[in-house]
């Protein structure tokens, strides 16, 4: 009797369980990349080597298993508590100040909320810091899958550039430059992070350390060179074991790309044992990057 009744106190276990070793996830997470990145490679003609992949995918759990994965590989670290400190020191998180010149009492200044662009979204705590009070800021947030009813789905490197152009005051791109498949689609993302900002906005990018400085095609000076090419001000760098932050001013003017960053080639010593461990590369394609009208290739001083 005592034992049957112990027995149905016992919780059910669920079919699926959650996942709560960082190992497993970061396999997961490491899986899905090589899997997504090798899919992206092959032509639609290829349906044999494209249906193994996917059959793999599907197996691994597909993007649902993947944000799962990358929830728990971030839980040590929020982001966003991070971004909305960099907003609050910057003196933007209660809006926008509309007067610049007044002389009224900073309390009393007009102010206009903040528009921000929250680009792969698997949690709402930025959705929920807007909603704290004295802050004004509209955010947006978008992934290729939701996650919630508050993340829209869309794909950053397919919004419509007519509409989105500097149409952000911030926008916060955590994680996602490494997840996106190919060289050249990683430089239109950084492309279209320029393009949508305000000219004094923001960007908050962080990626894995180890996309530059295990890469055989880049180097960290590399990368921060290609968002001083972009017309960013590279105002603060932060680094963590495994992560690199930058925080990014829009600047004004023309882009200029270097040709070196045209096309993907390998750093000097990529060949070597050190750096085989990631194929991290950005590659900044003529199409792509003068779409606007505002990048101009680097044939002149400016550009080296
Ligand atoms: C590694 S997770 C990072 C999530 C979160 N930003 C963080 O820092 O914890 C990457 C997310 O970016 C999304 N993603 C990848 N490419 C994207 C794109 N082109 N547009 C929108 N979201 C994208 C993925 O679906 C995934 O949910």
């Amino acid at each position: 009797m005592g034992k049957s009744k112990s027995k149905s106190k016992r919780k059910p276990i669920p079919l699926v369980r959650p996942l709560k070793s960082r190992k497993l996830a970061r396999t997961i997470t490491t899986q899905f990349h090589v899997l997504t990145h090798a899919r992206s490679s092959l032509p639609p003609s290829a349906t044999a080597e494209l249906k193994e992949i996917d059959d793999k995918l599907e197996e691994l759990g597909g993007r649902k298993s993947y944000q799962e994965a990358s929830q728990l590989n971030t839980s040590v670290f929020s982001t966003s508590k991070w971004v909305v400190g960099r907003l609050g020191a910057m003196g933007i998180l209660e809006g926008k100040v509309l007067e610049e010149t007044s002389t009224k009492k900073p309390k009393k200044l007009k102010r206009r909320p903040i528009s921000v662009l929250e680009v792969g979204c698997i949690n709402t705590q930025l959705q929920d810091a807007s909603r704290k009070p004295g802050v004004r800021m509209n955010v947006r947030s978008i992934d290729l899958r939701s996650t919630s009813s508050q993340v829209e789905v869309a794909d950053f490197n397919a919004l419509p550039i007519e509409e989105e152009e500097e149409r952000y005051d911030a926008i916060v791109c955590s994680m996602v430059i490494n997840c996106v498949p190919t060289a050249v689609s990683r430089g239109e993302m950084l492309t279209r992070l320029r393009r949508f900002t305000k000219v004094g906005g923001v960007v908050f990018l962080m990626l894995p350390l180890m996309c530059v400085n295990r890469s055989k095609y880049l180097d960290k000076p590399g990368f921060t060179g290609m968002l001083e090419d972009l017309k960013f001000e590279v105002r603060e760098v932060k680094e963590t074991p495994k992560i690199l932050f930058y925080t990014l001013i829009k600047k004004e003017g023309d882009v200029f790309i270097k040709p070196q960053w045209r096309k993907v080639k390998e750093r000097k010593g990529g060949g070597g044992k050190k750096y085989t461990g990631n194929e991290f590369a950005v590659c900044f394609e003529e199409a792509a990057v003068e779409g606007g009208g505002e990048v101009k290739k680097g044939t002149n001083n400016e550009g080296g």
